[in-house]
């Protein structure tokens, strides 16, 4: 049986083990938070992941799931690794690859055979080749001479679909640069190729580039999107049209070009920055990139603007957040728009109650000892308050009971972030309708 070691058991590394494991593969996930660890051997996945749970459980019965904090006594034993490990953003906005490299130092250190390291975390073009220079810094120091090969893997995966997108992704981009490398990368996503999906090979810069493009385009979208619908507010279009009748055109597409509340999470406000920062260090202003990281700012207090226009004063309103997730089927908060929302809100004086279906544990721990009301159903949030405003679309979010909430309510403001309900059903139902561009 294959023997693969990942490093990092964040969003990308759990899943991957998971997947690789479910596959047959005999699968060591690595990290050096010992509680994390303690609590993956009992069967407690630190993430919410829909199906995750079950996929580990699963596989570590079966035996082909394990969770370690040493990294050095799987090292021998295993053909790959890959290097799963935070990439956090410096507060110049690039990427930091404390962790990477220290992955790789480990590496050098303690590898016996012929082995692989693959980057999966989004590393800067150009990582690979310091990775590849600690690790011969390292067997130098040994005295030993052992073949090893880099290997770029970015992952595509989304949070919320994240095993669904790793079992039957649209295509899996490697970047490699020997044959020995290459034909050992085939022989493990062999396994998902039954599923007819590509496997690109390509140098390793490109494979690393692939991934900030990949993710800056699609923040792009959403940011042009974003403005056209801002665009729309003010002519007096609707955005949800101009959406299908240019999401029509094949060569656009109908995909990510939903306006909203701006985009958050773990990916794309990282990633973005540290695109816009490598091009500078190179020399080079990506102007469309910076644009598209301020748009974003700016739409993040979007439906405060919203709510101002609509309650005028904000002292001693009550304003009821439907949503604190940075998108729906996930607990992450990571560069949420809501936490900018309840922010400028609870500045303005405003009293806020909040609702979200798995998010409020997380907003309670990032959020502590700040004056906000958790409810327990999305209509106790509502209770007494002036206005509801969206932030994600969970599925339970998109069909009130608009008699129930028009009773529970105090005002009659409807905020829609993200352009979810039916604008005539809303005001027929007594209330104020406030959408994104419609
Ligand atoms: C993203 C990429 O999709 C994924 O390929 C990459 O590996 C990691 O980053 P993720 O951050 O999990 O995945 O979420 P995604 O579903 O892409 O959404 C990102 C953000 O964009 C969310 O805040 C979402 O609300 C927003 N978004 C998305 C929009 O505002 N409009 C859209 O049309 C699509």
């Amino acid at each position: 049986m294959m023997k693969i070691a990942i490093v990092g058991t964040g969003y990308v590394g759990l899943v991957s083990g998971a997947c690789f494991a479910e596959m047959g593969l005999d699968i060591t996930c690595v990290d050096i938070d010992a509680e994390k660890i303690e609590g993956l051997n009992a069967g407690v996945i630190p993430i919410y992941e829909p199906g995750l749970e079950e996929l580990v459980r699963r596989n570590v019965e079966a035996g082909r799931l394990h969770f370690t904090t040493d990294l050095t006594e799987c090292l021998p034993h295993v053909e790959v690794v890959f290097s799963a490990v935070g990439t956090p953003p410096d507060e110049d906005g690039s990427a930091d690859l404390k962790y990477v490299l220290d992955v790789a130092r480990t590496f050098g250190r303690h590898i016996r055979k012929y082995t692989v390291l693959v980057t999966k975390s989004t590393v800067p073009v150009g990582t690979a080749q310091k990775v590849r220079a600690v690790i011969e810094e390292e067997l130098e120091k040994r005295g030993c001479k052992v073949p090893f090969d880099v290997a770029s893997n970015p992952e595509f995966l989304k949070e919320g679909a994240a095993i669904k997108d790793f079992m039957s992704p649209d295509r899996v981009v490697v970047g490699v640069d020997s044959e020995r490398a290459r034909k050992l990368m085939a022989k493990l996503y062999r396994p998902f190729l039954i599923t007819n999906f590509r496997v690109l090979f390509m140098d390793i810069p490109s494979a690393e580039m692939t991934k900030y493009a990949a993710n800056a385009m699609l923040a792009t979208r959403i940011s042009f999107m974003n403005e056209i619908a801002n665009l729309c507010d003010r002519v007096g279009a609707d955005v949800e049209m101009v959406r299908k009748g240019i999401g029509s055109d094949a060569r656009i597409g109908n995909k990510f070009l939903y306006p909203g509340c701006g985009y958050g999470g773990s990916c794309f406000p990282k990633d973005v920055k540290a695109l816009a920062h490598t091009a500078r260090e190179h020399g080079y202003t990506m102007q469309v990139i910076e644009a598209v990281e301020r748009v974003n700012e700016q739409q993040k207090g979007i439906v405060f603007e919203k709510l101002q226009t609509a309650l005028g004063d904000l002292r001693g309103k009550v304003v009821a957040i439907w949503g604190l997730a940075f998108k729906p089927e996930t607990d992450d908060m990571r560069e949420a728009p809501a936490a900018v929302v309840i922010d400028h809100l609870l500045n303005a004086g405003a009293k806020v109650c909040v609702y979200d279906p798995v998010a409020m544990p997380e907003s309670q721990r990032r959020m502590a000892g700040r004056p906000i009301r958790y409810a327990r159903t999305m209509y106790e949030a509502a209770e007494g308050a002036d206005a509801v405003a969206l932030i994600t679309e969970w599925k339970e979010f998109r069909m009130p009971d608009w008699a129930q909430l028009y009773t529970a309510m105090r005002g009659e403001t409807i905020v829609d972030g993200r352009n979810i309900f039916d604008k005539p059903e809303v005001i027929a139902a007594g209330f104020r309708y406030f959408g994104i561009g419609k």
